[in-house]
């Protein structure tokens, strides 16, 4: 693009209507928070140098999450409004001549395509501004667009100051405008509170413009579901829900099978391979890679974890932060948690914990067991009910299993120790000390048979 973009991100305001004491453009949809995504459609269109965004309500919060995206900030101290917002900022941006986009931090659905046709709209033409608007069934809560007779914008009026004529108007202002930088930042200081809510509408700078014989265009836009604002509960609901629809939508394009697609729910950064199946009520979310021919269970949740190709999770499986090697089977009814690593071909089965523990290729832990802080070698049996006793009460220990080694059911391994490889121990041992390879370990007491001890007993206790 010729022109230079200098962009502003409105994002100070709380957001009463949400009715929470988190800032609004911190609520999240889409897997994201709404300032998110508007940051990231801006960046697609310019250097993070020339990306400005207006922060007030929970100023730490909101520039925390998108600091790593290096855009710029601007303290709005007192939110007087969207024309005060844009005020905020006239120092660090006015150096920056050419087009200003002022986009609002709660308009997430927005695309980066529909903001370089805006661009382009006004940068071929002689307005001080153009405005995309879109015609809603239901325009509640949205500043309507007034129409002078030559087509142009003559003014933007808010819902709350519109009479009854105006009110019924179906074209409202999306809050997406690219300004002539140098005549914004002439006539910014015209904006008056004079409105029943005493702030400083950014909107009233239409009518300031055509006082001043400047014009203002609009540019009306056909796909209203992009345009949408988030003010409430309910809005943000919406919102979350046509991301997620395109999310899983993309998936099914590129070769994914989905079962009962509107009950799954997919993060905007999830990627899966080609024919991997995902049944109904999956959640996979965050940073989470799945890869080809996987199959992916009922209600089982993934976040930010790897799963390589052909792995098999079945139903209500818990992943978190974890790796599945090419072949591995989990579920169903397992939790991995932070750090597990399940090999190649391994297998962890129902009721199985997992944490911070590395599972080799092949090993299998098939039934209620749980495994903390272990390394595992490769083509283990863990036996049901067998567990690592890793926490002290102080401090995590590590347990380590050598590759072949057996671990009997209900075996209590009582860490820091080792497991010798090939070695094995047997079904109900609590084993304290290390077990050298290919060797036996036993601790339970030696069983002693009383030959007519049950019958004796029954007969001393007549019905
Ligand atoms: C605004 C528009 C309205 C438009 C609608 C589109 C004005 C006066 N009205 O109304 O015409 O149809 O958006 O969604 O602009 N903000 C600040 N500082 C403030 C006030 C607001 O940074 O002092 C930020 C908010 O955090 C929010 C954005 O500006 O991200 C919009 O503010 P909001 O109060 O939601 O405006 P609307 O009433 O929706
Ligand atoms: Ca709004």
């Amino acid at each position: 693009m010729d022109t230079p973009v200098t962009i502003l991100i409105l994002a100070a305001g709380l957001g009463t209507r949400m009715k929470s004491k988190k800032a609004k453009v911190l609520h999240r949809a889409g897997g994201r928070a709404l300032i998110e995504h508007v940051v990231d459609t801006a960046l697609q269109l310019t250097s993070a140098e020339r990306i400005f965004v207006v922060v007030g309500h929970q100023a730490a919060e909101v520039q925390a999450l998108v600091k790593d995206r290096r855009v710029r900030f601007v303290m709005q101290q007192e939110q007087k409004g969207t024309g005060h917002a844009v005020m905020m900022a006239r120092d660090v941006t006015q150096p920056h001549v050419g087009c200003l986009l002022v986009l609002y931090g709660d308009v997430p659905l927005l695309t980066a395509s529909t903001l370089r046709t805006l661009i382009t709209t006004q940068a071929g033409s002689d307005c001080a501004a153009t405005i995309i608007t879109t015609c809603l069934d239901d325009p509640t809560g949205y500043g309507r667009v007034i129409r002078a007779p030559d087509g142009t914008v003559q003014a933007i009026v808010e819902q709350r100051a519109a009479t009854a004529q105006q009110f019924s108007i179906r074209e409202i202002n999306s809050g997406i405008y690219c300004f002539d930088a140098a005549l914004l930042w002439k006539h910014i200081g015209e904006i008056q509170p004079n409105n029943p809510a005493r702030e400083f509408y950014l909107t009233d700078i239409v009518e300031i413009f055509r006082r001043a014989g400047l014009r203002v265009q609009a540019l009306q836009h056909d796909n209203p579901r992009e345009l949408l604002g988030i003010n409430t509960r309910e809005e943000l609901a919406a919102v979350d829900g046509i991301f997620r629809e395109t999310a899983v939508q993309q998936l099914m394009r590129s070769g994914v099978t989905v079962e009962k697609p509107d009950t799954v729910v997919v993060d905007l950064g999830v990627s899966v391979g080609m024919d991997t199946v995902i049944e109904p009520f999956a959640q996979i979310l965050g940073q989470t890679t799945v890869g080809s021919d996987c199959h992916i269970g009922a209600g089982s949740i993934i976040c930010d974890s790897q799963i390589a190709d052909g792995c098999f999770i079945g139903p209500y499986t818990i992943i978190t932060e974890s790796r599945l090697e090419s072949g591995a089977v989990v579920g169903p009814y397992a939790r991995l948690r932070t750090g597990t690593v399940v090999g190649e071909n391994a297998r962890v089965g129902n009721f199985v914990e997992v944490k911070k523990t590395h599972i080799g290729p092949g090993t299998k832990a098939m039934h209620l067991a749980y495994l903390g802080d272990a390394i595992v070698g490769s083509e283990v049996n863990v036996g049901a009910g067998a567990i690592t006793c890793n926490y002290d009460g102080y401090k995590k220990h590590e347990t380590r299993v050598g590759d072949r080694a057996f671990i009997g059911s209900n075996v209590t391994l009582v860490a820091p120790l080792e497991v010798g490889s090939g070695s094995f121990v047997a079904a109900g041992s609590v084993i304290t000390e290390s077990v050298p390879e290919d060797a036996l370990a036993i601790t339970r007491t030696q069983q002693v048979n009383k030959p007519g001890w049950a019958r004796r007993r029954r007969e001393q206790h007549p019905e």
